[in-house]
């Protein structure tokens, strides 16, 4: 039966695609919660005591459906939630409509958004009807606290010199379209991020890249907020970042393409924590593995599991899937490309759109894009040859198909609600925070996380003896079991 109409659906303080979506959304999050034990036992914990009452979040981190239970889980603790989706392709636009109908959170995403929407969104889901802005943020790539940080400093300029924000110098789709964006902005309200800015304590960010932006704003002394860094929880980065991508990069690649992977020459550019999971989802397929890398410990690391490590050079003109996952920039480049084999498949896991080097592909002389299907297209160059591009080179897990299963995710988001507590109850986490820093959640968090996934999987802990205990030198029989420094 149809639910009433929602608070959400009624004050028309939404965005999404198609709202007669919900019931199929409805359906895939019923199941999706029984593949989140973390989160929902954050519900049964907390869901009476509400730690989050009063607490405005915003999230900016793909709106699936297990961001969904993230977001209802959020909810159940309190919080009143707004949300958009880090990537304009990520949205499951039946978890987007779910959300909408139950009233459960107010969603400004749909698939397919064009960068000026991308931020559009992003605005609306930190900016409440009184003009107010969120008590705290969960940002997946930092572009939410990017948004507000540049707005502050858009409106700042403008009010100093009449200057507006200058696009001239971006180089990515995404920035340029900021920058535009904050043009537009500025001058329509010359107050509104300072305003949105006021309640804000702290950001929990989810990758890599946002991470890597936090800690470099923080060295700046550009970052006023608590900043915790939920990327590198063990049960996050070594679990999302590997296991995840091990699921949904070979995923990815099939619902765009359907290539047979085995037998295939497979390159991977990265052996981090996504890489290894990608080259381990392509070896299990028994396609050949080849790997670069610019640190010579995760090159090692790749030769003792038997990928051959190489320079993009020395095998670009064989390769038959080539993916970038190093969350550093300009990894493939049109003149790699203009090398490939015909129908190359060519994708990037990485966060943001940049690994690829898609302006050099569309500025390339005589080249042509031929759209197979929505997030598929090959590039003919001039001579005939064709590289098959995943995504427009945003992230194919997400791009092309839906990302991380729901029991991975459960790991990282029941560290984001573990990390959202921690903003506002310092006797949570133990530490007090301080403005402009950027945390870790302690060890006896993240083992907590594991120990809520064990019971779903049927796996016997061992409980360790006091004796056993003291002789390796812990504290207690519960753990924490591992010094900091524990690499896992
Ligand atoms: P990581 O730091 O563990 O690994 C990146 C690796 O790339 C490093 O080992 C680094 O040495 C290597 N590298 C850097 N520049 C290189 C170059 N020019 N050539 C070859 N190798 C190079 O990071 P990670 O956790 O593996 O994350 C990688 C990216 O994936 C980040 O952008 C992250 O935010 C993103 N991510 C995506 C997903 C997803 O679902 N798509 C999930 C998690 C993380
Ligand atoms: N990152 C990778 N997979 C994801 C998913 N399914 N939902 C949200 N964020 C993700």
């Amino acid at each position: 039966m149809e639910p009433a109409q929602s608070k959400v659906e009624s004050s028309g303080d939404y965005k999404v695609a198609d709202l007669s979506l919900w019931d199929w959304g409805r359906k895939e999050l019923e199941i999706a919660e029984v593949e989140m034990p973390g989160l929902m036992e954050c519900r049964t914990r907390y869901g009476e005591k509400k730690p989050f009452a009063g607490k405005q979040i915003s999230g900016s981190l793909h709106m699936t459906i297990q961001t969904g239970v993230l977001i209802e889980t959020l909810t159940a603790m309190g919080a009143d939630v707004r949300w958009c989706s880090c990537n304009i392709y990520s949205t499951q636009d039946h978890a987007a409509s779910a959300i909408v109908k139950a009233g459960t959170g107010n969603v400004f995403a749909w698939k397919n958004l064009s960068p000026l929407d991308y931020w559009e969104c992003t605005l609306k889901a930190c900016t409440w009807p009184d003009g107010s802005g969120p008590d705290s943020i969960v940002d997946d790539g930092g572009d939410m606290t990017m948004l507000i940080l540049e707005g502050i400093k858009a409106e700042e300029k403008y009010e100093a010199t009449g200057e507006l924000p200058d696009d001239s110098k971006c180089v990515y789709d995404d920035e340029i379209a900021l920058f535009q964006f904050l043009k537009m902005k500025v001058p329509e309200n010359t107050q509104r991020f300072r305003k949105l800015a006021k309640r804000l304590i702290g950001i929990t960010e989810e990758t890599t890249t946002g991470v890597a932006r936090l800690y470099q704003l923080s060295a700046l002394n550009e970052f006023p907020w608590i900043g915790i860094n939920v990327n590198d929880s063990v049960t996050k980065s070594k679990f999302d970042n590997v296991y995840g991508c091990r699921h949904s990069s070979v995923d990815g690649v099939l619902r765009a393409t359907d290539v047979l992977i085995s037998g295939k020459k497979v390159l991977i550019c990265g052996y981090g924590d996504v890489g290894k999971g990608t080259a381990q989802a392509f070896k299990a397929q028994n396609a050949q593995v080849c790997v670069t890398e610019v640190d010579p410990i995760c090159a090692l690391q790749a030769c003792m599991e038997g990928f051959r490590v190489v320079r993009m050079e020395t095998v670009q003109h064989e390769i038959d899937i080539f993916i970038s996952a190093t969350g550093n920039k300009e990894i493939i480049k049109v003149a790699n490309m203009e090398k490939m084999k015909n129908n190359a498949i060519v994708g990037n896991i990485g966060h943001f759109d940049n690994e690829i080097d898609m302006n050099g592909l569309k500025a390339y002389p005589g080249i042509q894009k031929v759209n197979i299907k929505p997030q598929t297209d090959r590039w003919v160059f001039p001579d005939g040859h064709g590289v098959i591009i995943l995504a427009e080179g945003r992230l194919l897990n997400l791009g092309c198909a839906t990302g991380h299963p729901s029991f991975v995710m459960s790991n990282s988001f029941t560290n984001q609600v573990m990390a959202q507590m921690s903003l506002y109850d310092p006797t949570f986490a133990g530490t007090k925070y301080e403005n402009g820093q950027i945390y870790v959640l302690p060890k006896h968090l993240d083992e907590e996380v594991a120990r809520l996934h064990l019971p779903a999987l049927g796996a016997e802990l061992t409980e360790l003896e006091p004796e056993q205990a003291s002789y390796i030198g812990l504290d207690g029989v519960r753990g924490p079991f591992k010094k900091g420094e524990y690499r896992y």
